[in-house]
């Protein structure tokens, strides 16, 4: 029954896939896009400013402010699910997505041996200063794996820890090199259509 079920419903999909027009397919992603946002005002403050620049600006968003509100991170990027219509949300989407490495290859005892060292901030702080603005010039990308190196030479982390975090580094690098350059011109903002490869990394 329930197989009849499974099976039912990937036929369903597929004929609506079928008469839907690409542009019904992006106004129904749209919708759930904006859905998905406004499930998270009220949730925390700093979350809710963040999604309101998302969605007035072209701007977006860097991967520190996500660090701090994990799981409010991860069920947004879950309600978002998979983003096909290229554009600006595929882009936010690629941030999301290239954040979510990042943080995933800091975490555990990557984090502790990172924080056992009190380097914490300064490892944050080749990925994401203070006065971090997208789009970062060529001058920033350039140095965010030297700088990412040279902190956690100051670590005692493991090799393996080590590497995980160089990983992450360089999915941020490779996006502020792709963001850089699609920020330039809003047309290519629009047709912004890449997907983040994690297994590019690993
Ligand atoms: C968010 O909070 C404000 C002020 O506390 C309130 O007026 C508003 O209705 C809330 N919005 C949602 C979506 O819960
Ligand atoms: C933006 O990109 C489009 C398509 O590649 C191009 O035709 C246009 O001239 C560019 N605009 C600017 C201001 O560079």
């Amino acid at each position: 029954m329930l197989k009849t079920f499974a099976v039912l419903v990937v036929l369903l999909s597929s004929v609506t896939s079928f008469f839907l027009s690409e542009k019904d397919i992006c106004e129904v992603e749209k919708a759930r896009w904006n859905q998905c946002f406004k499930g998270f005002i009220n949730k925390t403050t700093e979350l809710n400013e963040i999604a309101k620049e998302v969605i007035e600006s072209s701007s977006t968003v860097a991967p520190s402010h996500y660090q701090n509100h994990k799981n409010n991170f991860n069920s947004l990027v879950q309600c978002v699910g998979n983003i096909h219509c290229k554009g600006e949300r595929k882009m936010i989407k690629f941030n999301f997505d290239t954040t979510g490495f990042y943080v995933e290859m800091n975490e555990g005892t990557a984090e502790q041996c990172v924080k056992e060292a009190d380097q914490t901030v300064q490892l944050h702080n080749c990925i994401n200063p203070k006065d971090f603005k997208f789009s970062t010039g060529n001058d920033f990308n350039n140095k965010v794996l030297s700088c990412t190196e040279e902190v956690l030479e100051n670590t005692e982390c493991s090799a393996e820890d080590k590497k995980n975090v160089m990983r992450g580094a360089l999915a941020v690098k490779d996006m502020y090199d792709i963001f850089s350059d699609t920020l330039k011109n809003k047309t290519h903002v629009n047709e912004f259509d890449l997907k983040f490869d994690r297994t590019k990394y690993l």
